[in-house]
């Protein structure tokens, strides 16, 4: 079984592009949800990214696919990270990651770190710090 393997929504392309430099940073595969097939769940541990879309919802591709695949999270360990904007959408920032990390906990499975969450729309310049930082924690649950 492979150690790590990222699983992503993205609906303009950037949880896309952090879901590679962490799948990079962990010498993991990044795959998008949806193109998930069972293999895509059969690692030690899933790191799942989603932005939020609407006012605090999943990314469509997640909200497609959650409920039918979050069986698969039980028994792994699950990392989760988000992507969203914390200045037009300060109420509602990166729910979509909780959503993931609360269906993650029920499903089963044992949550590694905290939810990272991103704001690569108005703060561009600190995500390549944080992902460094959030992706020691992930390397030491290992
Ligand atoms: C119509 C619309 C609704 C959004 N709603 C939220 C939201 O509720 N919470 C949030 O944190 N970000 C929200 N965002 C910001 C996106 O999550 C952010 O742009 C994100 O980086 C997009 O990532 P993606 O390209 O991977 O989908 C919204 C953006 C748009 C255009």
């Amino acid at each position: 079984m492979d150690k790590v393997h990222v699983i992503y929504g993205s609906t303009t392309g950037m949880t896309e592009a952090v879901a590679g430099k962490i799948a990079q940073a962990l010498g993991a595969t990044a795959i998008n949800i949806n193109s998930a097939d069972a293999a895509a769940f059969d690692a030690e541990m899933l790191v799942l990214g989603s932005s939020t879309w609407g006012v605090g919802d999943l990314q469509d591709d997640w909200a497609a696919q959650l409920d039918s695949v979050k069986a698969n999270f039980a028994g792994k360990k699950v990392a989760v990270f988000g992507l969203g904007d914390s200045q037009g959408f300060a109420d509602s920032f990166c729910v979509a990651a909780d959503t993931i990390a609360n269906a993650a906990k029920e499903a089963g499975a044992t949550l590694v770190g905290e939810v990272l969450k991103l704001d690569d729309t108005n703060e561009a310049d600190q995500t390549d710090a944080k992902i460094a930082t959030w992706v020691e924690t992930l390397k030491a649950a290992l």
